[in-house]
């Protein structure tokens, strides 16, 4: 895939990156950061965490892009003195040159700002200490490429996935019941995924290898998210 990208502001302020070849944006045009912090944070980890007060948590993020789901992340896990292990997958990293562009930290502390360098600028496929509350895994490789037993190998099963791909209509053959398979494997009972696309057909997958999918009220610009449950029962 050609990786060649323009910088968008988004209605909220916040940047986006616009791929030209997939005539795709990264994130929502009705907002950048309000999509991450309605989507995965709220949705995905907060939600998770008025479930299960626990203090480690093992988060699988797909497609890491610009981190901006990773850094917001990384708040949350200080703000709420959590540890948190990030693995997250990448098929085609972004350069520094288009990371330094980004605005996404300019209201936030200067220490903010270094973790996003940091987490920017550590190795990949390697895990690497962020700060007391938050590691990172940065995996460059194909999501379709992907097993159950490597993502096992570099963590314990994840209590939340970030499924965060392109759009199904973009990138159809990531939102497949085999996909689904080999993340569902990886999940601990009680774990969720959550995901920015309320399609029928992402949804029908989702339930074909066993999640309890719910849909909930989506991003501004848009009716529905989903949030899908690795039931304790099953
Ligand atoms: C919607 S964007 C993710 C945005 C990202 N979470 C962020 O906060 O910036 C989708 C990401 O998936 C990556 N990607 C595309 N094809 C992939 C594949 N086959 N396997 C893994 N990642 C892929 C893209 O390069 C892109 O970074």
């Amino acid at each position: 895939m050609q990786n060649k990208h323009q910088l968008i502001t988004t209605s909220d302020g916040s940047h986006t990156l616009f791929h030209e070849a997939l005539n795709e944006t990264y994130h929502s045009k009705n907002g950048a950061l309000q999509e991450s912090l309605h989507v995965f944070i709220q949705n995905g980890l907060v939600n998770y965490l008025s479930k299960n007060n626990i203090k480690a948590i093992h988060i699988f993020e797909v497609g890491f892009g610009t981190g901006l789901n990773a850094i917001l992340t990384l708040k949350e896990a200080m703000n709420r003195n959590k540890k948190i292990k990030y693995t997250c997958l990448e098929a085609f990293p972004l350069s520094i040159d288009t990371i330094n562009q980004l605005n996404y930290l300019e209201e936030e502390s200067a220490i903010l700002k270094s973790l996003f360098d940091k987490m920017h600028q550590c190795n990949w496929n390697e895990w690497v200490e962020i700060n007391e509350h938050f590691s990172i895994y940065k995996m460059e490789n194909k999501l379709e490429l992907t097993s159950t037993n490597e993502l096992l190998q570099i963590s314990n099963p994840f209590n939340i996935i970030y499924f965060d791909a392109f759009a199904p209509d973009k990138q159809p053959e990531l939102w497949t019941t085999t996909i689904f398979k080999t993340i569902f494997a990886a999940m601990n009972n009680g774990s969720l995924l959550v995901t920015y696309s309320a399609k029928g057909d992402v949804k029908r997958a989702l339930r074909e290898v066993g999640f309890i999918v719910k849909r909930l009220a989506g991003p501004i610009g848009k009716r529905h998210m989903l949030c899908a449950d690795k039931a304790n029962s099953l």
